[in-house]
């Protein structure tokens, strides 16, 4: 496990990188840079150390035996559920809801707070550089009460929001917010906290996805003065099949359930049903047990690095990337903001002429993983009139060579290409 140090001291790479079975590993004869982290990340040996010894000693179905190796299991689901709430800065852990991932997480407010509460003419502000996941959840929910969907402007490639248009797009009609902390498609970190506090001037609740945000930057709902909050274990060294939605407790006390079945219920008769307290009212049914087990280890890992740390390397990395693609490709199309203290550690890019898929297959046979395509935002490359992009996203492991191969790697792609200056970007 990394130890304590002063947050100027940078991370210790090497020695986290001998935490990771998989980065010593071949593709295609080549060692592997694995540099696709806001897809999902690989997984410590503490983490995966503690998958098998669940399933070897402790395994029990959770919050119904009275045998010792289901209290057992409990006390270790309910530890889990106190890290990740201390985590994100939450005082009640029963604010922390265990859902299977972001997706589930933005559905279940979906479906049980905004069905409930919104009506025909209200309105959810979104911005286009959302994820489908949060998008098409509010898409639906507004097609089932008649409510309208507004959208906070992308300024162009550097992916900032038109924060200029917010006060003519929040009005009295706006009843919730609903807005990436860091884009997955551009790196951008935008202003939640401020917009928070304009939702809340208008009336409105907000709604943060923290996919990209919760396991490479320091979040404390408090701070950003958030309704709610949803992200998930596998982007941050955690299992997948793990997701969380923190919210405010008056929030989750007055939303009806989402799935119903065993453990969400108080008392149930042949023609209705109580429901039972938070958190267990949002978790229907067996939870994924060794799952939440699993990420309050990922979240100890994360917590003994310090996310200061975590932050700053990957402040570094980004700005490492964009100089040595700049530098290396100088027709090369970047997206997101040119300056690391509004971006994280996602760098997206286009070589003109050059399908980013066709990117992303040459680069892997040199083993350099990387994601290309739509990113899930269909609304966001619709607007910039491309295909996708080719996008590089780092973590705690990443180091400046890998970046490095990246670069030789692309230089062989342009070769292949021959790409003229003249062809328009894909
Ligand atoms: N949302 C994940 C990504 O951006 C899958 O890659």
């Amino acid at each position: 496990m990394p130890q304590n140090g002063l947050k100027k001291e940078p991370l210790d790479v090497q020695k986290i990188r001998k935490d990771f079975p998989i980065l010593s590993r071949k593709v295609h004869g080549q060692p592997l840079v694995y540099l696709d982290n806001a897809a999902t990340t690989q997984k410590p040996l503490p983490l995966i150390c503690a998958l098998t010894t669940y399933y070897q000693l402790n395994n029990a179905n959770v919050h119904r035996g009275v045998h010792t190796l289901s209290e057992e299991a409990t006390a270790q689901m309910e530890e889990a559920r106190g890290k990740v709430a201390k985590f994100i800065g939450a005082e009640d852990p029963a604010t922390v809801i265990f859902t299977r991932n972001t997706t589930e997480s933005i559905n279940l407010v979906a479906f049980s707070w905004a069905r409930k509460n919104l009506k025909e003419g209200d309105e959810i502000l979104l911005t286009e550089m959302e994820h489908h996941s949060n998008l098409v959840p509010w898409q639906l929910a507004a097609k089932a009460v008649g409510a309208k969907l507004r959208f906070i402007p992308v300024t162009g490639h550097e992916g900032l929001l038109d924060l200029s248009q917010v006060s003519k797009l929040l009005t009295d009609k706006t009843k919730l917010v609903a807005i990436t902390h860091m884009s997955n498609a551009l790196g951008t970190i935008n202003p939640v906290k401020e917009l928070a506090k304009a939702a809340h001037a208008a009336g409105a609740l907000i709604l943060v996805d923290g996919a990209q945000s919760v396991p490479h930057l320091p979040v404390r709902v408090k701070d950003l003065d958030c309704d709610f909050l949803a992200f998930s274990a596998h982007k941050m060294l955690g299992p997948t099949g793990v997701g969380v939605l923190w919210a405010r407790r008056e929030i989750l006390e007055a939303m009806d359930p989402f799935l119903g079945g065993g453990d969400m219920i108080s008392q149930v008769w042949k023609d209705h049903a109580t429901w039972n307290e938070l958190p267990y009212k949002f978790e229907a049914g067996t939870p994924n047990i060794t799952g939440a087990i699993a990420f309050g280890v990922a979240i100890d890992y994360l917590e003994e690095i310090g996310m200061e740390k975590i932050r700053a390397h990957e402040m570094e990395l980004a700005g490492y990337a964009l100089t040595a693609l700049k530098d290396n490709f100088p027709r090369m199309v970047l997206y997101g903001p040119a300056d690391v203290a509004l971006r994280g550690g996602v760098v997206s890019f286009n070589l003109p002429g050059v399908h980013p898929h066709d990117v992303g297959t040459i680069v892997d046979q040199d083993g350099v993983a990387i994601r290309v395509g739509h990113h899930c935002c269909q609304v966001l490359m619709k607007k910039f009139d491309i295909a996708g992009t080719a996008r590089a996203s780092f973590y705690i492991y990443n180091e400046p060579r890998e970046v490095d191969a990246l670069i030789r790697s692309l230089q062989k792609v342009e070769r292949l290409f021959k790409a003229p200056a003249s062809l328009p970007v894909p």
